[in-house]
């Protein structure tokens, strides 16, 4: 039987979080109604208290969406879980993200509370949040960093409490992804009644691991994952929505599985980096403009002769047209054969050595050699 993994999309509050990347309602509106096309389970709109706009936003994308949960961050303060019900009454599904730091660091170094202070906070924030929704989730930020018997105390209390989803956040990325594993293990062994809520994950990538974790997390009893579009979000940034959801699918074996209609990963994320102007990497994983591009000699002849033997998605299955073969001096004769094809130029072994050793020429002063600059070389 397949595991249901729900995304939940952090790009409109973690995301937007970024400096620089700043929305206003119309733009939020406009990329929630992507995400739900998408089929995000759950839309994190905004941190309504923080800003009247951004209450605004939350309400407006709560009338906009007709499927996806619809979810408002708050502190574990009274005037936050207040406005965020408040942002969240005209949700078709309404849920408060609620919560406390749970390290010793940010116990002691920020929020200068002893741990029994720390569990009354949080008890009182999910009850309190639960007068307003039933779907009340509750963070433990920096649980990445925190005491995995602490930790279980904390969710303990906030299971108690009416919790029904337990977001588990490496807020600093600090975590491996066996300790960050073992971390959801403890949890799912040593909570009780933690069977009837869901777990999230919810990692940051300082160390580049943030996906790894989330999987990792998923592969030990999550069945959410908290992640953005391009994986931006705070500091190095979220998880990559689009690098969890292929993995699960391209090991299906393992039996999980999203809602997420792969094929809109290209589009949503060119409109997210348009709209918040926030360009993505050349060689990001899935959706990167080299994702699905050739270049060096070797990998061209491979790809030319068999797509698979240099990829292991089809283009097609997130939304790019087909993979490409970008002529550098690197490239071979096998690549400049199959271009001046697609040209419209059938040539000959003989014509391809003189072909090639005038492109090599070209190619040497410069960094690709574009359709036109093949052209010109063919017809010389
Ligand atoms: O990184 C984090 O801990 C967060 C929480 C507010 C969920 O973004
Ligand atoms: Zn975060």
């Amino acid at each position: 039987m397949t595991k249901k993994v729900d995304i939940f999309d952090t790009t409109l509050r973690d995301g937007e979080q970024v400096p620089g990347c700043k929305l206003n309602t119309e733009e939020k509106i406009i990329i929630a109604l992507q995400l739900e096309e998408l089929g995000v389970d759950i839309i994190e709109a905004g941190f309504p208290v923080s800003s009247p706009g951004d209450f605004e936003s939350v309400v407006q994308i709560s009338k906009a969406i007709k499927n996806a949960t619809i979810c408002a961050l708050s502190r574990a303060v009274e005037q936050d879980i207040k406005v965020a019900g408040e942002s969240i009454a005209f949700a078709k599904r309404g849920r408060i993200h609620t919560g406390i730091a749970t390290s010793e660091m940010h116990r002691v170094h920020k929020l200068r509370l002893t741990e029994d202070q720390l569990l009354e906070k949080a008890v009182f924030c999910v009850k309190y949040a639960k007068t307003f929704v039933e779907d009340v989730e509750f963070y433990a930020e920096d649980a990445g960093r925190t005491d995995n018997v602490f930790l279980a105390k904390v969710i303990q209390a906030v299971v108690n409490a009416g919790a029904t989803v337990l977001n588990i956040p490496d807020t600093t990325g600090y975590c491996l992804p066996q300790q960050y594993g073992e971390k959801i293990k403890f949890l799912m062994e040593n909570v009780k009644g933690i069977e009837k809520c869901t777990v999230s994950t919810h990692c940051h990538d300082d160390l580049g691991l943030s996906t790894a974790n989330s999987v990792s997390g998923v592969f030990n009893g999550a069945r959410q994952v908290e992640c953005t579009i391009n994986g931006i979000g705070e500091r190095a940034g979220n998880t990559a929505l689009e690098e969890v959801v292929m993995i699960l699918k391209q090991h299906s074996h393992l039996g999980y599985d999203t809602n997420i209609n792969t094929k809109l990963l290209a589009k949503t994320s060119r409109m997210v980096a348009d709209i918040m102007k926030m360009p993505v990497q050349a060689n990001k994983a899935i959706i990167g403009d080299n994702a699905f591009a050739h270049s060096s000699g070797i990998h061209q002849d491979g790809v030319i002769k068999h797509r698979e033997n240099y990829e292991i998605m089809n283009p097609l299955d997130v939304g790019v047209d087909q993979s490409t073969i970008t002529l550098t001096a690197r490239s071979g004769r096998a690549a400049v054969a199959y271009k001046a094809k697609l040209l419209g130029y059938n040539v000959t072994k003989d014509e391809l050595n003189v072909i090639y050793a005038k492109f090599i020429k070209v190619a040497d002063k410069q960094k690709t050699v574009s359709d036109e600059d093949l052209l010109a070389i063919l017809k010389s």
